[in-house]
């Protein structure tokens, strides 16, 4: 059974982290994985979490019990509530189904089963290039997966043209996996106005659309404003289609690994003929089934924590002060990279790192400059040329930049 197993390689991003762990060198400095570090280089709990732990942990009914199999209700009520806004209409109508998912992967693994199991076999899109994890997650539930042009290399924005025309062509109803906000890998989003060129031309094709908001809070350290693409495509999307929303808590909330999020079905706004209510109970009465013969039921722990600040209104201000402690680090950090660049007279442009938002910058560096990075100065990225801005701090950032230097003269 088991001899012609194929050997897969390691997974290139995690894979990262081992060479760094077996790396004796006394300085290096890890770009790799997206994980918020603080200035000393450290994981950083954050105070709203630390309380919000406290609180459970003191609490009366503090039991490791099972979840029911949709999850945590106060978590994902609160979830939504965060995702679309106080005002939503989606809300206020009831047309928003949500179940807990084991964060962001897992929401997008569950929409990749859902839509197989009720039988859309059209292609999903991605943006190129896009986070590794999109095209495995939907090639091993059986899809088939194409790219839209996304990043242009030469002038290191977006290629909107392109995007736009990919809608275009895409076969009437095809799926979309869109980056809510903060692209991974190239910390590029559109503006206002390019997203609405976007959603419209989406709505044009009926295409389906899959949100993957995994950095709302964390890129502008400004809920709402991180929202703008899921808000502006509901409105427009709306009147037709649903949408599916992949919410994960991993970064805004830092809950790598404890594994908090949810999936989201927007259901459309419906006529009179369709009884809404019949078809959300039997789209839950399948997102179940996929919950309970895949997880059982979904992490307790997690969901709590993240519940706790969402629906207590001190952690909750706290938590959106820990998303600007955050997200204002980062942007020194690409203020500090980019002068230090400029200072040293490196050769070509280094503004998009100031341009670009988020956990990362798609630095333009070659994959042959980022082995050189890594075998001549400890310093490791992915081979894409994407770093994980949160891993530089005070006393690491000029000595990143001066190997990039290097690297790029010679
Ligand atoms: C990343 O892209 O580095 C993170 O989202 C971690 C992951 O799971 O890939």
């Amino acid at each position: 059974l088991l001899n012609n197993v194929e050997l897969l390689p390691p997974d290139a991003l995690f894979n990262i982290k081992s060479r760094l762990a077996k790396d004796s060198r006394p300085v290096k400095v890890d770009l790799g994985i997206g994980a918020y570090r603080d200035d000393t280089g450290k994981p950083w709990v954050l105070p709203s979490v630390r309380k919000a732990e406290k609180l459970i942990q003191q609490s009366t009914d503090y039991n490791h019990e099972y979840l029911s199999i949709g999850g945590l209700g106060a978590l994902t009520q609160g979830a939504s509530r965060v995702l679309l806004g106080d005002q939503s209409t989606a809300l206020k109508e009831n047309r928003v189904v949500s179940v807990q998912s084991l964060s962001g992967t897992g929401a997008l693994h569950m929409a990749a089963t859902f839509l197989a199991k009720v039988g859309h076999d059209k292609l999903i899109y991605l943006s190129d290039p896009t986070w590794a994890n999109h095209k495995a997650i939907f090639e091993m539930v059986g899809f088939k997966t194409a790219t839209y042009p996304y990043w242009d290399p030469a002038t290191k924005s977006l290629d909107l043209q392109g995007y736009v025309s990919a809608i275009k062509s895409a076969p009437q109803g095809s799926i979309f996996v869109l980056h809510a906000c903060a692209h991974n890998p190239t910390g590029l989003d559109p503006d206002h106005d390019q997203w609405t060129s976007i959603l419209d031309a989406i709505v044009e094709k009926d295409h389906i659309v899959i949100f993957d908001s995994a950095y709302q809070g964390f890129a502008s350290g400004d809920l709402d404003r991180d929202a703008f693409a899921v808000r502006l495509g509901l409105e427009k999307l709306s009147d037709a289609s649903p949408v599916i929303i992949c919410q994960s808590f991993a970064k805004n909330v830092g809950m790598y690994g404890e594994r908090a999020g949810c999936f989201h079905v927007v259901f459309p706004r419906q006529d009179q003929s369709v009884d809404t209510e019949k078809v959300k109970a039997a789209v839950t009465s399948q997102l179940a089934k996929i919950t309970r013969s895949e997880l059982s039921n979904p992490p307790a722990y997690g969901a709590k924590i993240v519940a706790t600040v969402l629906n207590t209104p001190e952690l909750t201000n706290q938590w959106h002060s820990d998303m600007v402690t955050m997200s204002s680090r980062i942007i020194k950090m690409r203020h500090e990279l980019r002068d230090h660049l400029v200072k040293l007279n490196t050769p070509g442009n280094w503004d998009h790192i100031v341009g670009q938002t988020g956990m990362f910058s798609y630095t333009g560096l070659s994959a042959e400059m980022v082995q050189r990075l890594e075998k001549e100065h400890a310093v490791y990225m992915v081979s894409s040329g994407r770093a994980s801005i949160a891993g530089l701090n005070s006393s690491n950032v000029e000595y990143v930049a001066k190997a990039i230097n290097e690297v790029v003269n010679h």
